[in-house]
């Protein structure tokens, strides 16, 4: 097979249709949906008569939507850009000026899409990606609601994150959107899902026979789970004032992350087992204590070299902001397989680098038959999955030093995708909106899983509301407060050295 459509392959061939995009003027757009559109172009993955449509506010004709798209795929695109690929795209795309504020917009929009099904004989099938902000969610998704009665073909909706403020909004989109889709039309993305070192937990798990055995508390002393980045917020100020780190990541990528680290093995590899695993792992989840969570926001600082300004220095922050920009904790499932294992997480903006990883932690041998001396280096054994970047698994191992006499130190074993594979990695939104084209909703999240997210959060943010941080509380480039550091010395444990 062509190494292009290895992992992808042809075999996932979609039905015809069309993506109709809200929300087409947004960073989104640019950085991500385009250049995964392109990128299956390249790979001959999409469906075999496929229209795009952007809507966005803004005035704009097909033209000038076109020639903004190809900027944006030149800029992010993976692959080299090539015009005849880009022409075979941008062929069927058109774009739609409308806030759906009043019924001519939605007009406009219908009669498009009739249009582009008749001439491109898409089956009256509708994929909708609402790449909006939440407060635009209610107007289009009863926009596209209402209609539907009249269609013939199958019509999804994908929604971007962040799904809902807390417990209360999620649930009142999850009832919005159920009026008018059922659940398997409903596509709640989380992109860490569509990563390939993510889903690559789920190979390690369960097609290997080696780690099952020993994936529980008689084995494992704790897990520890990363994400960090060395970024800021980005220019994105309003929505992460009201986000922060704990609505951004945690609630979301994060204990997706752990869910897939502590779920069950599911029966099959259908979205609704390997999501009533994933939901069990939230339900029995919970922090012990307003003393298990800790909170940061960065301080001005050097990032690989460069000096960063303060969270409260960035533009459209309040200078006395509490938002946080770096979450830890330390979380228990409960249930036999983890009770009493702590799963110890953290997350942050301005960090000394960018790494997301998932690190199991063995208990230490029995007994070592080594003189205490000779095994000073050794530490006990750890399995890493290393999300990004430096895509891979290690494991590390306590290996005897050559020489004379028994001196033991911890070496790593190492997979690195780059050697193993030579090929490049397929970025998670061209997985996931193929998926959603195939009507495959493994990979996306389920309404009660956004809501037992939900549910854990909205505690741990009324637990804030009894104490008020000295912020700021860490250096940019540094690896967070003290606090966090403290959270594991507690346990007689410490972070991960990087
Ligand atoms: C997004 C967050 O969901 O994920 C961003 O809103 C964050 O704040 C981004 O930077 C990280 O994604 P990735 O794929 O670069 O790890």
């Amino acid at each position: 097979m062509n190494p292009l459509e290895e992992g992808l392959s042809l075999r996932r061939k979609p039905d015809s249709c069309v993506l109709v995009i809200f929300g087409a003027s947004g960073d989104l757009t640019h950085k991500k949906l385009m250049p995964a559109l392109y990128a299956l172009m390249v790979r001959r993955l999409l469906p075999e008569h496929f229209a795009i449509v952007g809507v966005a506010r803004s005035e704009a004709d097909d033209d000038a939507f076109r020639g903004d798209m190809k900027e944006a795929v030149k800029k992010y695109g993976r692959d080299e850009f090539r015009d005849d690929t880009w022409d075979e795209l941008a062929s069927n795309m058109r774009y739609v000026a409308t806030d759906f504020s009043d019924q001519t917009g939605e007009d406009k929009l219908e009669q498009l899409l009739e249009e582009l099904d008749g001439q491109h004989k898409l089956g009256g099938n509708r994929l909708y990606y609402l790449a909006v902000p939440p407060v635009a969610h209610p107007t289009i998704v009863e926009a596209l609601g209402k209609r539907r009665s009249h269609a013939t073909g199958w019509a999804r909706v994908i929604v971007e994150k962040p799904f809902g403020h807390d417990l209360e909004s999620a649930r009142s989109l999850n009832e919005l959107l159920q009026q008018y889709f059922t659940e398997d039309e409903i596509f709640r993305i989380d992109h860490y899902l569509g990563k390939e070192t993510v889903q690559n937990m789920l190979a390690l798990r369960f097609a290997n026979g080696i780690f099952e055995p020993i994936w529980n508390r008689q084995f494992v002393d704790h897990v520890q789970i990363t994400v960090a980045e060395s970024i800021g917020i980005e220019g994105r100020a309003s929505f992460y004032e009201s986000a922060g780190a704990i609505r951004d990541i945690f609630q979301n990528h994060m204990l997706q992350l752990l869910a897939l680290t502590a779920m069950e093995p599911p029966i099959d590899f259908t979205a609704e087992s390997v999501r009533n695993e994933k939901v069990k792992v939230l339900r029995a989840l919970h922090t012990p204590g307003p003393k298990s969570v800790v909170r940061g926001q960065y301080g001005r600082g050097y990032v690989e070299g460069v000096e960063v300004p303060a969270y409260r220095e960035e533009e459209g922050v309040a200078r006395d902001s509490m938002t946080e920009t770096y979450v830890a904790a330390k979380l228990f499932v409960d249930n036999w397989r983890w009770a009493d294992t702590p799963f110890y997480v953290r997350m942050g903006k301005r960090l000394a680098r960018r790494e997301t990883t998932i690190a199991i932690q063995f208990k230490r041998a029995p007994h070592p038959p080594f003189e205490e001396t000779t095994a000073e280096g050794l530490r006990p054994n750890v399995l890493i999955v290393h999300v990004q970047p430096d895509e891979g698994v290690s494991l590390a191992i306590g290996a005897k030093v050559p020489g004379q006499g028994m001196r033991i130190r911890t070496v790593h074993m190492d997979f690195l995708y780059g050697g193993a594979f030579r090929t490049g990695m397929p970025e998670a939104y061209e997985r996931l909106i193929l998926d959603a084209m195939l009507g495959d909703g493994t990979l996306f999240t389920r309404a009660d899983e956004v809501e037992e997210q939900w549910l854990l959060v909205d505690a741990m943010v009324a637990a804030w509301q009894r104490d008020r941080p000295a912020f700021p509380n860490y250096a940019s480039g540094t690896w967070g407060p003290p606090s966090a550091d403290e959270l594991l010395h507690r346990d007689g444990r410490s972070w991960r050295r990087h």
